[in-house]
């Protein structure tokens, strides 16, 4: 086989976006999905900016550049997982390869990504973005689900290697729960949890603030979130986790010290019971949101619950996990065992009922806890991408000029006998 450059892989979450080249274990660029244009070219109205196309065509900023930026406008094209301006996105796009990956993208065959139930038409907008705009000889637009189960393979023998599990993406805005079987992802039996990384942010500022923590009005929301990423875990139990922390403060309590970036005067914020209290909300959220009060481990045995029962026991054996907000140490631990219980009381309840007469056979949980959870989805596709069956399903640039953008609507799945 000819010498290839290797795959770019791209992820765009939204929140951020995960970038590099297929083959490497962590992206090389994590930025925010924010893109800034200049104020005055009629921000939010799609068609006159495209007449101003060309006049100020690189006068736009992405990433953490675009925050922040005087005089022009921060937008986010990707809404919910799912891009909602193809202009800007193509935009975005065009400083990810040119500016930050610094590569010609003639020269590398793409991996995209997308989120559960994207529609056909926005693979084809995301196909004649690349094949024309930037001339890519080969594209193929993976789930994100997918790729996370492929990524949690890192922690498994060879042999176990499978398509067929429940994903847990928790990334800054939402949270999916996705039973996949053999690579499909089972639509119908989606559910989203109203509750990620931003509401934690959230709920960890309220409870500063009612303390009235001294941190600058400008700072609070990114000292929320920096406390949030270095000091929260998740607890099996607050009662005894309150009184762990009462019985022995100097041990539990920590502190948290940062500087104003105006005044250059340095704060303190003590950091207490948001420690534990930040990720609970994930099992307790009515907590944070009067309004929803079901837990994630129910979420995820209802999900499983309402798949075809032949899927039901592998679901339940490699639930993996996936996004930014399911680092908190020890997250899968207490999921498995409230999912484990759930289980073991259904089962129970079915012996009884017989009388003593059905013994269900035990269903085993697992929920699989991996070191690249963090960028999941970005490593599975860097994985998938730098195998040679991936050329052999990409998308590419030659039946697309025969056959058009409709070929994009279907991505065929792959990497199962791997
Ligand atoms: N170590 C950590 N502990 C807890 N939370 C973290 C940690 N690192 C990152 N996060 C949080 O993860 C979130 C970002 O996750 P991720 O990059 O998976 O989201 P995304 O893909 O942009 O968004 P989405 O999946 O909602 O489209 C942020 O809320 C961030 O604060
Ligand atoms: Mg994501």
């Amino acid at each position: 086989m000819a010498f290839r450059m290797p795959a770019a892989v791209i992820d765009n979450g939204t929140g951020y976006t995960k970038l590099g080249f297929a083959g490497n274990t962590e992206p090389q660029f994590i930025i925010p999905s924010c893109i800034s244009i200049k104020e005055g070219t009629n921000v939010g109205d799609q068609a006159s900016r495209r007449v101003m196309k060309g006049v100020d065509d690189l006068d736009f900023f992405i990433g953490d550049e675009a925050l922040n930026k005087p005089g022009y406008a921060p937008k986010y094209p990707i809404r919910h997982g799912i891009c909602e301006d193809w202009d800007l996105m193509e935009r975005y796009w065009e400083q990810c390869i040119f500016k930050y990956l610094r590569a010609e993208p003639e020269d590398h065959y793409f991996l995209l990504t997308e989120p559960p139930l994207n529609t056909p038409e926005n693979r084809e907008y995301t196909a004649e973005i690349m094949f024309e705009s930037f001339n890519v000889p080969g594209l193929y637009i993976a789930v994100q689900a997918v790729l996370a189960l492929a990524a949690s393979w890192t922690s498994k023998q060879v042999g176990q290697r499978t398509l067929t599990g429940t994903v847990i993406d928790s990334g800054d805005g939402v949270t999916h729960v996705i039973p996949v079987a053999e690579g499909y992802v089972i639509g119908s039996c989606i559910k989203h949890i109203p509750i990620a990384g931003r509401d934690i942010t959230d709920f960890i500022l309220q409870l500063l603030r009612e303390r009235e923590s001294g941190i600058p009005p400008a700072q609070q929301l990114d000292t929320a979130k920096t406390i949030k990423e270095m000091f929260c875990y998740v607890c099996p139990d607050i009662a005894k986790e309150f009184s762990k922390y009462d019985a022995d403060p100097s041990k539990w309590f920590k502190v948290f010290d940062s500087m104003n970036p105006i005044t250059k005067k340095g704060f303190k914020v003590d950091v207490g019971y948001e420690r534990f209290l930040g990720p609970e909300i994930f099992f307790h959220p009515e907590f944070a949101n009067a309004n929803f009060t079901t837990s994630i481990s129910e979420t995820v045995d209802d999900v499983i619950q309402n798949c075809p029962i032949d899927c039901r026991r592998p679901l339940y054996k490699n639930i993996v996990l996936s996004g930014g907000s399911t680092m908190f140490k020890d997250f899968g631990r207490r999921l498995q065992r409230d999912v484990k219980k759930t289980v073991e009381g259904r089962l129970k309840i079915s012996e009884e009922l017989s009388q003593g007469r059905i013994k269900p056979k035990p269903i085993d949980v697992q929920v699989i806890t991996h070191n690249m959870q963090r960028y999941a989805v970005w490593f599975g596709g860097s994985m998938l991408a730098s195998t040679p069956e991936f050329y052999s399903v990409c998308h590419t640039k030659k039946d697309y000029d025969e056959y058009g953008p409709s070929i994009c609507r279907h991505n065929p799945v792959f990497g199962t006998m791997s």
